[in-house]
C-alpha cells in the first residue's frame, strides 16, 4: 500500500540516512530538522507497505515555490516513485495557488533531470560553480515550471 504523508520530527533521522546512501549533496540530520521548523517548508514523504522510500521538501511563498530536496532510496529507485512524489507536489501546490515552481539540479545529474523534463520542467537558468562535491565544483541548472 502506497502513502503520501508530511514526515513527522522523528521520522528525519530516517530520511537524512537515506538521504545521505542516495544523493550527491545530501542534506544533514540538522538541515531537515530546521526545515521542519520553517512554516514555508513542507517534507511530503512516501511510504510503501509502512517503508519510507522516499520524500521531497518543498516550500511555498505566495505564489512561487520551489524543490528543495527528493530523494528515493537506492533500493527503491526506477519504479515510479520519484514521479509521484514530485507530481502529487505539483498538484498540491496548484491548490494552494502557487503559479510557478522553481528548482536547482546538478549538471550531469541525468535521472533527476530527465524526471524534471518528464514533468514538463525546462533548464531556464545554469549558476556556476553552484555545488561542491568532494572538493569539486559543478554548476547548478536552474529548472523552471509552469504550474497551471
Ligand atoms: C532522481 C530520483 C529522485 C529519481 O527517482 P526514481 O523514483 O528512481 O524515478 P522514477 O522511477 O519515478 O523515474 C521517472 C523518470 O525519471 C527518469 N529517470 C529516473 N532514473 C533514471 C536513470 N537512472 N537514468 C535515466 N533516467 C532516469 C526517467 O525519465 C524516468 O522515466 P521513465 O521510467 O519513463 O524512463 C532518484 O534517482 C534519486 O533519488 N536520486 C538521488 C537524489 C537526487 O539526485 N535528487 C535530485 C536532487 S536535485
Amino acid at each position: 500500500m502506497q502513502q503520501l504523508r508530511e514526515l513527522k520530527i522523528n521520522e528525519l533521522s530516517e530520511l537524512a540516512a537515506m538521504d545521505a546512501r542516495t544523493n550527491a549533496t545530501p542534506w544533514s540530520l540538522f538541515n531537515y530538522q530546521q526545515s521542519a521548523e520553517d512554516p514555508t517548508h513542507n517534507i511530503l514523504g512516501l511510504f510503501v507497505d509502512d517503508i519510507l522510500c522516499g520524500a521531497c521538501v518543498y516550500s511555498q511563498v505566495l505564489d512561487q515555490a520551489e524543490i528543495l530536496q527528493l530523494c528515493v532510496g537506492y533500493e527503491h529507485q526506477r519504479k515510479g516513485y520519484g514521479y509521484l512524489l514530485l507530481d502529487s507536489v505539483c498538484t498540491e501546490l496548484k491548490k494552494y495557488a502557487a503559479s510557478q515552481i522553481f528548482l536547482e539540479v546538478m549538471v550531469g545529474n541525468i535521472s533527476a533531470i530527465n524526471l524534471y523534463q518528464k514533468l514538463g520542467f525546462n533548464v531556464i537558468n545554469t549558476r556556476k560553480n553552484y555545488y561542491n562535491v568532494n572538493g569539486k565544483y559543478k554548476d547548478a541548472l536552474i529548472m523552471a515550471r509552469e504550474l497551471v
